[in-house]
């Protein structure tokens, strides 16, 4: 595995690649790699001759108060997965190279990023999006895998790469979890073992809500329920909600719909979403 930190050798390695006709495929992360990364990387090994990965920790998407300082790094071991797992390009750009004195560029997709999340983080998925944007730009993928965990940025990025008319194709890759249910998660990592315990209700509760909306439940009643179980287990609810899978506004009958969620347990703040069939609802 190469592993670069300059743009020119970035663009060297694909270039090449792209000459012989080769595709390549991107799995942008953060690092602190755990097995729901590795779901990405298997897959873009499926879907193109060369994977590179990114490990960026991007501090445009952390708001003031956010975890920006503590965020997990661990270089080397990430390193060492990508390598075993058959990675050919590690980019590890730095904040200087990313965002050069003088960066004077907002990427904002609106609509989708205002809502749940973005209502919630302002600034997040401009930040998201921003970097999103650049990694796209430098690598110049064929393909791009993120995971479903992340519903909303999923959704603000194929909105981007739609209205920028971007020739990437974007793969959703499904959330990868826990035995007892708890979506991986970096950010798992801070979780005390009490926490830890006490977070199988987020998973829970979304699945005690979408049962009961596919028994013919009404969905605020059951969101009602959602939320009574996380705040019985000890989450700060930000927000449980249904909402329509692609644009993240009201549910439309007959269009895809996901229930979501975001609530913290201690000083950790856990996401998580499922799919609502179509059939069971409007
Ligand atoms: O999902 C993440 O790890 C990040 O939000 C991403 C897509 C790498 C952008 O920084």
């Amino acid at each position: 595995m190469q592993t670069v930190r300059q743009l020119d050798a970035l663009r060297a390695g694909v270039t090449a690649w792209r000459a012989a006709g080769e595709r390549v495929a991107l799995v942008p992360t953060m690092g602190a790699l755990h097995d729901g990364h590795m779901a990405l990387v298997e897959a873009a090994k499926r879907a193109a001759e060369h994977v590179v990965v990114s490990i960026f920790v991007n501090p445009r998407q952390f708001g003031p108060n956010e975890d920006l300082a503590k965020y997990p790094r661990k270089e080397l071991a990430d390193s060492r997965m990508l390598s075993n797992a058959g990675v050919d390009l590690l980019w590890l750009p730095s904040v200087e190279i990313m965002y050069p004195d003088g960066f004077a560029t907002n990427v904002s997709v609106s609509g989708v990023s205002d809502v749940l999340d973005g209502a919630h983080r302002p600034g997040h998925f401009d930040g998201v999006a921003t970097v999103v944007a650049k990694l796209f730009n430098q690598v110049e993928p064929d393909i791009a895998l993120f995971g479903e965990k992340d519903w909303q940025q999923l959704a603000v990025i194929r909105q981007l790469v739609v209205d920028l008319d971007l020739d990437i194709e974007i793969v959703g890759v499904p959330t990868q979890r826990e035995d007892d249910g708890l979506a991986l998660s970096s950010r798992n990592a801070y979780l005390i073992p009490e926490e830890r315990a006490q977070a199988v209700a987020l998973p829970r509760a979304l699945g005690l809500a979408e049962r009961a909306i596919a028994k013919g439940v009404e969905p605020e009643a059951a969101l009602a329920q959602a939320r009574e179980m996380l705040t019985a287990a000890g989450f700060e609810i930000d927000y449980v909600a249904l909402a329509d899978a692609a644009t993240l506004g009201d549910p439309v009958p007959g269009r895809p719909m996901r229930l979501l969620a975001a609530a913290r347990i201690g000083g950790t703040r856990l996401i998580d979403n499922i799919p609502v069939a179509t059939n069971e609802y409007g």
